[in-house]
């Protein structure tokens, strides 16, 4: 036990070391959590817990530190977005973000570096319970004052930094669902469905056939779980959804023709969710998928567009969209199901001379009445699929 608070005290000394984040990604938010923490009055506040900035794991698991790093659970309580909207939410209802943006916040003393890392390793790795609760929620249990961090290793020891566990929560789809599934209870008492990925795995395909979300958020790879350890084979991959990455390129199947159609260019065919265990977009509902359209002549000159958005869109008392803090019920939801095929049937304006059909697919951070109400003058995009089809006379079927 003596060796165990000497490691506490040894990272407390670390504070404002050299070892401040050099990634401006994780140069987060200490101010915001320690306001978190003096509005909390500190009814929670564990003095003598274990909670370490990420930087402390990063000596020994490197493997899992760089993948962490560049997802976004790393940027959870830092990203412009994010305090973008918790400033537009305001009072009473931001106190409500931390549990899954940043959980340790009102629960640790404010000067400890994990609360700048939004979900940082102890944010997983020292939940020692896993439970549903009543109101179709699942709880997550932090145990800060025990030195125990919980995986799905086999055989691994205790050694002096830290103890180990093995959990079987860890390496299934409810350890997600603590902070992936959230329904707004309404002053009327009604819900409003806002992160919905667990629910929608629970009863999708991918859930019947029990793959949780780590089968394709954590590829698995092989290296050293811990830097001298030795090698296993089934280490998992912590970047989930690296920006850019493998992943999201995988998910739609695309089955489409463009034909001649009197006066208009006529897309037609299909798009197939193939590859998410969850509805897309997920997430938080200000998210789409955007389908654009334009034709393309032989000279390079590009037509008008034409566009399909995909999302799930809440709407306030007055019916306009609104963020999820804001609204008061869906007013429609045109996502794409696990598996789901979808038909596409959209008329182009053609260019003069009109030759192909530029089709291009891509996923927006935020619709732009969201983007508009929280100040948020820049979305994200990511290309999820692109094809120059060429244009039939409407006889061939493709
Ligand atoms: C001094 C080195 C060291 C540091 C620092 C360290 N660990 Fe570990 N950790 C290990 C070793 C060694 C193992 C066992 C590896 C093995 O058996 O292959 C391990 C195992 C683990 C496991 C697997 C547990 C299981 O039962 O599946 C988790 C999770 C973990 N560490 C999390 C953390 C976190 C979070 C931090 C930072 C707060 C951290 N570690 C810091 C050395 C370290
Ligand atoms: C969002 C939750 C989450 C975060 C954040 C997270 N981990 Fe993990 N980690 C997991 C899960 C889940 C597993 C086990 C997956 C499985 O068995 O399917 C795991 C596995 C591990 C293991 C076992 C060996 C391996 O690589 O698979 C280690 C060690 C580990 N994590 C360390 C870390 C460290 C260090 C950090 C921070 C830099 C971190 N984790 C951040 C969820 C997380
Ligand atoms: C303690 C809460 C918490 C837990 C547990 C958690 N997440 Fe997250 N996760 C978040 C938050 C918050 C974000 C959004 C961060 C942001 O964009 O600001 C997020 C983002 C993500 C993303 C988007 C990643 C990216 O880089 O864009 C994926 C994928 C994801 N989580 C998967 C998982 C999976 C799989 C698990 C279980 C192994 C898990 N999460 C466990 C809170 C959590
Ligand atoms: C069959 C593979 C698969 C499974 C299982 C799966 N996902 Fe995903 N997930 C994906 C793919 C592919 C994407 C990218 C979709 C996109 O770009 O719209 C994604 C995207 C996400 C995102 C990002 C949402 C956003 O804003 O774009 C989150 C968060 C997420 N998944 C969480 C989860 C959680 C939590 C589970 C388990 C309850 C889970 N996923 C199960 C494949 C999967
Ligand atoms: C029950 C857990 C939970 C609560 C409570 C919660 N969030 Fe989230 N938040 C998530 C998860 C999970 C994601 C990732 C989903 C995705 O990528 O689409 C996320 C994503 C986000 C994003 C997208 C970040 C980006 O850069 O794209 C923003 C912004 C956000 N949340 C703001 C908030 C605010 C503000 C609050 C409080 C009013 C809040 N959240 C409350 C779990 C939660």
């Amino acid at each position: 036990m003596a060796v165990l608070a000497l490691a506490a005290c040894a990272d407390n000394e670390r504070k404002g070391s050299p070892l401040e984040p050099a990634d401006p990604r994780l140069n987060a938010s200490l101010l915001q959590a320690s306001e978190a923490a003096k509005q909390s009055d500190k009814p929670n506040v564990v003095e003598n817990h274990f909670v370490k900035s990420a930087l402390r794991c990063s000596e020994c698991h490197e493997g899992a530190y760089e993948g962490w790093r560049k997802s976004a659970h790393a940027r959870a309580s830092a990203s412009p977005s994010y305090k973008a909207m918790r400033a537009h939410a305001g009072g009473a209802q931001s106190a409500g973000c931390d549990r899954c943006h940043s959980p340790f916040a009102g629960r640790i003393p404010a000067r400890n570096l994990a609360l700048r890392e939004g979900v940082n390793c102890d944010g997983c790795h020292m939940v020692a319970r896993v439970a549903p609760t009543d109101d179709g929620h699942i709880s997550l249990t932090h145990e800060l004052a025990d030195n125990v961090k919980y995986s799905t290793l086999e055989e691994a020891k205790d050694h002096y930094f830290h103890r180990v566990r093995y959990s079987d929560a860890h390496g299934e789809s409810e350890l997600c669902g603590g902070c992936h599934q959230y329904r707004r209870t309404l002053p009327n008492g009604e819900t409003l469905p806002v992160y919905t990925e667990y629910q929608e795995w629970e009863a999708g395909p991918w859930g019947e056939i029990g793959l949780p979300c780590q089968t394709c958020h954590m590829q698995e790879y092989t290296g050293e779980a811990a830097v001298g350890e030795g090698e296993r084979s089934s280490l998992k991959d912590h970047a989930f959804l690296e920006e850019g990455g493998e992943l999201r390129s995988t998910v739609l199947e695309a089955g489409l023709r463009a034909e001649r159609d009197g006066q208009s260019v006529h897309l037609r065919g299909t798009l197939t969710n193939k590859g998410a265990g969850h509805y897309i977009p997920t997430g938080m509902p200000a998210r789409r998928i955007i389908l654009r359209a334009y034709t393309v002549s032989e000279q390079g000159k590009a037509g008008p567009e034409a566009s399909i958005a995909f999302g799930r869109v809440l709407v306030d008392a007055q019916g306009n969209e609104a963020p999820f803090y804001r609204a008061v019920r869906v007013d429609r939801d045109t996502r794409l199901a696990p598996k789901q095929q979808r038909n596409i049937d959209l008329r182009v304006k053609p260019v003069e001379g009109a030759k192909h059909l530029q089709v291009e697919v891509a996923w927006v951070s935020f619709s732009a009445p969201v983007a508009k109400a929280i100040g948020l003058t820049e979305v994200k995009t990511e290309q999820l699929y692109q094809q120059r089809l060429p244009i039939g006379d409407g006889k061939r079927s493709h």
